[in-house]
């Protein structure tokens, strides 16, 4: 008796992958507290089937690499198959093989290019029809159809800027520019880049920069004398997480698609941001990064109690076609492509480092990695 009750208080082991050193850090941090608050959510209501969550921690430290590396010991050493990590693409990518050769699994709350499916990763973030085409849009009809593309130097925008270059070509605007930058990219390395937007004049810098050179990008801009009224930055990756790092002011009246902003109305919303806010401080902000991360565990949670199995191949088919009332709205995971049915929205930075919905979808959107949906016509 003794023996059966403590193995069944034995803690449901899980790893946790994301930079909280290096210059990833700015978001990849916020996305550990997502996943520690769903976490202690799930602890304090009793865990699951009786036993908590016990979340296994490493460092990559933004480091491409380490990622594989600390997955590859946490399932070898530590007996771990579930995995919550990576934000930039190249992190994923180093993580796949590891997942896909033990049979783990990785859940992924990052936006990125689509184009990918792996039978052990869950993607959480927006894929290419869930946040550029309505983006691409919304700045066409507002700005006009001349983009600049400014991206760090790796997998994720070269590949989102050739998916939007192809929406913006398809609909009767042209690329006047394309740069990419180092991801540690310097203030100095910003300077040529704003002197040929100075020359081209576009109507719209779309940017695929992430990490701490997203605020760099923002600052040259303004030191510039640019004016978001007339040629905006449009991003698909700068959160009220840069924008607290940059500055409101630096921010300001720049654009971001995403699934989810701060400060959303709904009951799920209240009840998340209320903990959060209430752990890590009143003035933190939340943002779609650290959302995904914090509803992908709760979706976990909700597959494990009816499997009350670690296993990969229970888990998985409990956990595709699942809904779960996100902060965001109702979601779920698409069955065919296992990607979430996201929302769209578009927000555009207020004073206050947040950001004003300018465009929402009516209803979920559909997962659509392949842009399937689309390869007849892109056209608006
Ligand atoms: C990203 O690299 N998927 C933002």
């Amino acid at each position: 008796m003794l023996v059966k009750e403590a193995k069944t208080e034995e803690p449901w082991r899980v790893g946790v992958l994301f930079s909280h050193s290096g210059f990833m850090a700015v978001i990849e941090d916020t996305q550990l507290r997502g996943t520690l608050t769903a976490i202690d959510e799930i602890n304090d209501n009793g865990g699951i089937n009786g036993r908590p969550i016990e979340p296994v921690i490493y460092d990559p430290g933004s480091e491409t690499a380490a990622f594989g590396r600390h997955a590859n010991r946490m399932m070898v050493e530590d007996g771990i198959s579930t995995i919550f990590g990576c934000y930039t693409s190249s992190s994923r990518k180093s993580v796949l093989p590891v997942v896909e050769r033990l049979n783990g699994l990785l859940w992924y709350p990052t936006l990125y290019e689509g184009f990918e499916f792996s039978p052990n990763i869950i993607y959480t973030g927006a894929g290419p029809n869930q946040n550029s085409v309505e983006l691409c849009r919304y700045l066409m009809e507002h700005y006009g159809k001349r983009f600049y593309f400014i991206g760090s130097d790796y997998v994720y925008p070269r590949m989102s800027n050739k998916i939007m270059w192809e929406f913006v070509r398809t609909n009767g605007g042209e690329v006047v520019g394309e740069q990419y930058l180092n991801l540690r990219a310097k203030p100095k390395d910003f300077i040529p880049v704003m002197k040929d937007i100075k020359e081209t004049q576009p109507d719209v810098i779309f940017s695929t920069v992430v990490g701490e050179a997203t605020s760099t990008l923002y600052q040259a801009y303004m030191d510039c004398g640019f004016d978001p009224k007339v040629m905006p930055i449009a991003s698909l990756t700068t959160t009220e997480a840069e924008i607290s790092d940059m500055g409101f002011d630096v921010g300001e009246g720049h654009i971001t698609a995403a699934p989810y902003f701060d400060g959303l109305e709904s009951e799920a919303n209240s009840t998340f941001s209320a903990r959060y806010k209430k752990r890590y401080g009143a003035d933190e902000p939340t943002n779609m990064c650290l959302e995904a991360a914090y509803f992908q565990v709760h979706m976990f949670a909700k597959a494990l109690e009816e499997t009350n199995s670690l296993d990969t191949d229970l888990l998985r088919p409990t956990i595709l076609g699942s809904e779960f009332e996100a902060p965001q709205g109702k979601i779920s995971i698409n069955q065919g492509c296992s990607h979430a049915d996201l929302w769209t929205r578009i927000g555009k930075v207020n004073r206050g480092g947040r950001f004003d919905i300018m465009y929402e979808s009516k209803s979920r959107v559909s997962a659509d990695p392949y842009l399937i949906g689309y390869s007849r016509s892109i056209a608006f």
